[in-house]
């Protein structure tokens, strides 16, 4: 098993911060990683895996073994009366799978068009775009235990799906029994299992969606339709991590409880917030953000995004050059948590895992 040394990890990573991996070793199957368990070098150092580095924020070098996974593959595996179940690799490009899916005719994933990243790590933040998140389409998953080299199978309940949480994203801990289960950094997620409704229904609702259905004068879209606006729409307010380092959104949005939200409307009573299902009430990030007037602000080369204020960017040059350390985007985050919760009294946690 070949683990390579001092590994820049700039082009690993869409922030596209300059930190080296002391060591880092190319997974393209599990019998890469039980290579790795059998050598006595790498058996019981920590490890770090790393899927499309869309969700991370390197505050400097990586210690722990990096795992790049490389897992590949695309195919239909099985159908239910309701589904049909298709299965990625965990190494392939989540939009490249979404697209894979609908040139085979087997709409349910258009919502979630061009989110960055791979397949591997949408489970770990059950990532989620205009109206559909991952669970709503997830199957099952195989992952391989870090410690032990077993191969293990999780459903749903299994993953322990929240809002851009699971049971990927939680330390175990004895003391307590909800997350003793907790899988971060202990489980490397190997392939996904997708499920695919037969009778396909669009899911409508959000008002960037129903804007182009206005624009196109069409009231019942195709799920190409779907794909080719939720494009469109991205494209026009998030950054290309191609060519402007980001994370996506670099908070998530805060739940309060409809006192809380009345007592902010009473202050400000433009505050765009979403009611949920369980009657806490959602509020938009980005909307906080941007009425503390950090829409486009810059600090050392970490920026907030111009179009999108939820959005962390690196104003540094493209891969060849340095840009914004890992300390200036925690920098940044830090006085925006301040002011929001100066202004709100309502503290951001961020989405990405720092590193
Ligand atoms: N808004 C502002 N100013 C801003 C940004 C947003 O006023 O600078 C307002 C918007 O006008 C809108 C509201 O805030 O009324 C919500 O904005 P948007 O529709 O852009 O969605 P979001 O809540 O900011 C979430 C997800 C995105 C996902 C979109 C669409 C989170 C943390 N983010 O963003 O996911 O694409 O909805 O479904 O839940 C990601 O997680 O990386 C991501 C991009």
């Amino acid at each position: 098993m070949l683990v390579e040394k001092n590994i820049p990890l700039q082009a690993f990573n869409t922030f596209r911060i300059v930190a080296k991996a002391q060591a880092l070793a190319r997974i393209a199957s599990e019998s890469d990683v039980r290579a790795l368990l059998a050598d006595p070098e790498w058996a019981t150092v920590p490890k770090f895996v790393l899927g499309g580095g869309s969700n991370i924020v390197l505050t400097g070098d990586v210690k722990p073994l990096v795992l790049k996974v490389e897992v590949r593959g695309l195919r239909v595996v099985g159908e239910t009366s309701k589904d049909v179940i298709v299965e990625s690799g965990s190494g392939e490009a989540w939009h490249d799978l979404v697209s894979w899916t609908l040139d085979h005719n087997l709409p349910g994933l258009e919502n979630m068009a061009l989110i960055p990243g791979t397949v591997g790590a949408s489970p770990v933040q059950n990532v989620g775009a205009y109206g559909v998140e991952l669970q709503d389409r997830f199957d099952s998953l195989d992952a391989i235990h870090l410690e032990t080299g077993e191969v293990f199978t999780l459903n749903a309940a299994q993953c322990a799906f929240g809002y851009r949480d699971s049971v990927f994203k939680h330390s175990s801990s004895a003391s307590d029994g909800a997350q003793a289960l907790g899988l971060k950094d202990r489980a490397l997620i190997l392939r996904v299992r997708f499920a695919l409704p037969k009778v396909w229904k669009p899911v409508l609702g959000y008002a960037d969606i129903e804007r182009k259905m206005a624009e196109h004068g069409v009231s019942t879209p195709t799920p190409r339709q779907i794909y080719d606006w939720v494009c469109e729409v991205r494209r026009a307010k998030l950054p290309d991590p191609a060519l402007i380092g980001n994370a996506g959104s670099f908070f998530k949005n805060p739940t309060v409880t409809v006192e809380q939200c009345e007592d902010i409307i009473a202050r400000e009573p433009k505050v765009v917030h979403y009611k949920l299902d369980n009657g806490a009430v959602k509020l938009a990030a980005g909307w906080l953000i941007d009425a503390c007037g950090w829409k486009g602000k810059t600090v050392g080369q970490a920026g907030v995004y111009e179009k999108q204020a939820l959005v962390l960017v690196n104003r540094g040059a493209g891969v060849d050059g340095n840009g914004a350390t890992g300390g200036e985007v925690m920098t940044l985050a830090k006085a925006i948590q301040t002011s929001v919760y100066e202004r709100f009294g309502i503290l951001l946690e961020p989405e990405p895992v720092v590193l």
